[in-house]
């Protein structure tokens, strides 16, 4: 339950990266000694992903908090679950491994967030130019091969999650693997280090083209340090949107500016102005925000995770702004939430929104969709007049951890309801 209206002031942290945490957590099938993993978010993706490591016979220890140690030494099963996989995109990304690893998975059709048809042809491509035996039946996947063998592969999309899997199924390929046109998260380019530290062979991780020198089915890692989560950038970016709503002066600690630097140069253009170090941010609302037009885009683009906090700032500015989504085809659906809070925010098309400001928001009672639109949600309920009610915020503890908390710190009027309460 939200009162909005209030404006903020204080110091926030950010977490661990979600989207990179959950990736160490799928490497560590590829070690063949435990890995100590700091700065987990205690969130529900990264709860998930531990069951689905533990349900193939991976030891997954919570050793203190925000620490985890994993051995997957022995592993006694190469199914998935169904039901965790219907509800964890990032459970796609254990193929990788396992199929380097065991030579065989089987899975059903993985889920996550209901944001676009979320194929998985870009992986099925891959594995088969590297010799495994894809096999579908009824949603259900059997991926099969012998041994795995070096390629030259070009995705004709960049996949984030597709190149995280493809570089670890080519760790322990026979041979070298060439990936063009790959993502360049900055996660990407974490776990790419991490993995070299353990043994791993990778060049150009960060860049479109990744080399693998594959090690070989036989070998396997070990690590020489523990791996630590990079802060999550979207958490980070999401409280600098909020900030810059409603600060009277917010310091964001525990962030990787750089990480940032296309949404900063957006708000810049907005009118806000930030102040930087190298692993915090300080903001404040300025006195007035000017709209502009904005185009989601792979990294160092501006993030889709980010689009929708972004469109809320967008229903406080003066004018008229576009948002294009360009990454997802279905992450605009929450807009009509929005309008019913009391925003002025036209559908073009499915991937286009006219959002006219600024507008008066008023709160209302609401659904989380998703978790990156649940967030959403909370900024513009904290943003409008009035009181509202986050339904189904399981959706927002799959990605942030203890939110409540964070910005009851910095003075929201925010509570956690239990149902019946
Ligand atoms: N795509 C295909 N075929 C594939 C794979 C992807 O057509 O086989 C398409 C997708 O449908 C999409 C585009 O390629 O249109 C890019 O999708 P990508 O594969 O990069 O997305 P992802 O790997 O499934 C990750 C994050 C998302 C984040 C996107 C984009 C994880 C677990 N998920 O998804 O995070 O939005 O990259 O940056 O890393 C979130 O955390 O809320 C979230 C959705």
């Amino acid at each position: 339950m939200i009162q909005g209206g209030k404006m903020l002031q204080g110091e926030v942290g950010v977490g661990g990266a979600k989207n990179h945490a959950l990736k160490i957590l799928a490497a560590s099938l590829l070690f063949k000694s435990p890995i100590k993993i700091q700065n987990v978010p205690l969130i529900e993706d990264i709860f998930r992903m531990a069951e689905l490591l533990e349900s193939l016979g991976v030891q997954v220890t919570k050793t203190e908090t925000n620490t985890f140690l994993v051995d997957a030494h022995r592993i006694t099963k190469t199914q998935l679950s169904d039901e965790i996989t219907k509800r964890l995109r990032s459970s796609i990304v254990l193929a990788g491994p396992l199929l380097a690893r065991l030579g065989r998975v089987e899975m059903t059709h993985p889920g996550g967030c209901i944001i676009g048809k979320r194929s998985i042809d870009l992986f099925i491509e891959g594995f088969s130019r590297m010799g495994v035996i894809c096999k579908e039946s009824g949603g259900r996947y059997i991926f099969q091969a012998r041994k795995l063998h070096g390629t030259d592969f070009t995705f004709r999309i960049p996949s984030v999650t597709g190149t995280e899997t493809l570089m670890m199924a080519a760790i322990l390929a026979e041979g070298k693997t060439i990936l063009r046109n790959v993502a360049e998260e900055p996660e990407i380019l974490a776990l790419a280090e991490f993995l070299n530290h353990s043994g791993a062979r990778i060049k150009g991780a960060g860049t479109p083209v990744i080399t693998i020198e594959g090690l070989g089915k036989k070998r396997r890692l070990s690590a020489k340090k523990d791996a630590r989560v990079l802060p999550d950038r979207i958490e980070a970016g999401s409280l600098l949107i909020l900030a810059s709503l409603l600060a009277k002066d917010v310091v964001i600690r525990h962030c990787i500016p750089e990480h940032l630097e296309s949404l900063i140069s957006h708000l810049a253009i907005t009118g806000v102005k930030i102040k930087r170090g190298k692993d915090w941010l300080r903001v404040s609302r300025p006195p007035e925000l000017k709209a502009l037009s904005f185009k989601t885009d792979g990294y160092p683009g501006f993030a889709t995770d980010l689009q929708a906090p972004f469109v809320v700032l967008l229903t406080q500015t003066n004018g008229m702004s576009q948002a294009f989504e360009t990454i997802f085809e279905g992450r605009l659906e929450y807009i009509h939430d929005l309008n019913r809070m009391g925003a002025n925010i036209t559908l073009r098309d499915s991937c286009r929104a006219m959002i006219s400001g600024p507008t008066s928001l008023h709160g209302r009672e609401m659904e989380s969709p998703d978790l990156r639109a649940g967030l959403a949600f909370v900024i513009a309920a904290l943003v409008a007049k009035g009181n509202s009610t986050i339904h189904n915020i399981y959706q927002i503890d799959r990605g942030y951890e203890r939110i409540e908390k964070k910005l009851q710190a910095i003075g929201a009027h925010i509570k956690r309801v239990t149902s019946g309460e």
